[in-house]
């Protein structure tokens, strides 16, 4: 299936991006969810954030990091003179993963199975938008971008590569801030704003 998939030619328009997400069925997780979450933002942007997946609020709004870790990016973002409206802001995987809980769906995170089959699409986005940067948030992120995404603090805050060329920079997801116990959050949200900050100095 990965020969084939690599074989395969990548849309070379927008349409068609759109259009094969809209209708995409590379792995199971088209069925349950409410509809696909493209990336969203100028299509000429220089900046890239990719993210790991919709959760409960993209996948009912279709936009992705609208929910709980979204705002919190938005806060730290605007904090550290990052301008998400003028990213191109994506997920390594379109649609959410989830079972059913009592009361709401529970996130499950992407196997790498179905990150293998979405990161067709990422390198299509990638290929189309031809960012200056991207920003990895996340260790999905950054397996799909560099094929590894093992030892993610240890890479935190480093500038990779994609096989491209295209630099990488390289952080946490927002949702890990928000799973800290409260005594850390403070610092550790700091830290994600340097990174931040770090980044769009990249840019500049
Ligand atoms: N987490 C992500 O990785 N992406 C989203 O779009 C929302 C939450």
């Amino acid at each position: 299936i990965r020969e084939q998939l690599n074989e395969t030619p990548q849309p070379a328009s927008w349409n068609l991006l759109d259009a094969g997400l809209q209708t995409c069925t590379r792995c199971p997780l088209h069925g349950p969810a409410t509809q696909v979450v493209p990336g969203t933002g100028p299509r000429d942007a220089a900046l890239m954030i990719v993210g790991e997946q919709p959760g409960d609020a993209e996948d009912s709004l279709g936009q992705p990091f609208v929910g709980p870790a979204g705002q919190l990016f938005d806060r730290l973002a605007a904090q550290a003179g990052l301008d998400r409206d003028a990213a191109f802001v994506t997920n390594a995987v379109k649609h959410f993963k989830f079972k059913h809980g009592t009361k709401r769906r529970i996130h499950q995170n992407p196997n790498r199975s179905e990150v293998q089959h979405c990161k067709f699409w990422l390198d299509t986005e990638r290929a189309l938008v031809k960012p200056k940067l991207i920003l990895a948030l996340g260790a999905t992120a950054l397996a799909s971008l560099t094929g590894d995404g093992n030892g993610l603090l240890k890479r935190r805050g480093q500038i990779e590569a994609a096989p491209d060329g295209t630099p990488i920079f390289v952080t946490v997801h927002p949702s890990y801030l928000l799973r800290l116990p409260d005594h850390e959050s403070a610092a550790a949200e700091t830290a994600f704003t340097q990174d931040l900050r770090a980044a769009t100095n990249h840019l500049a």
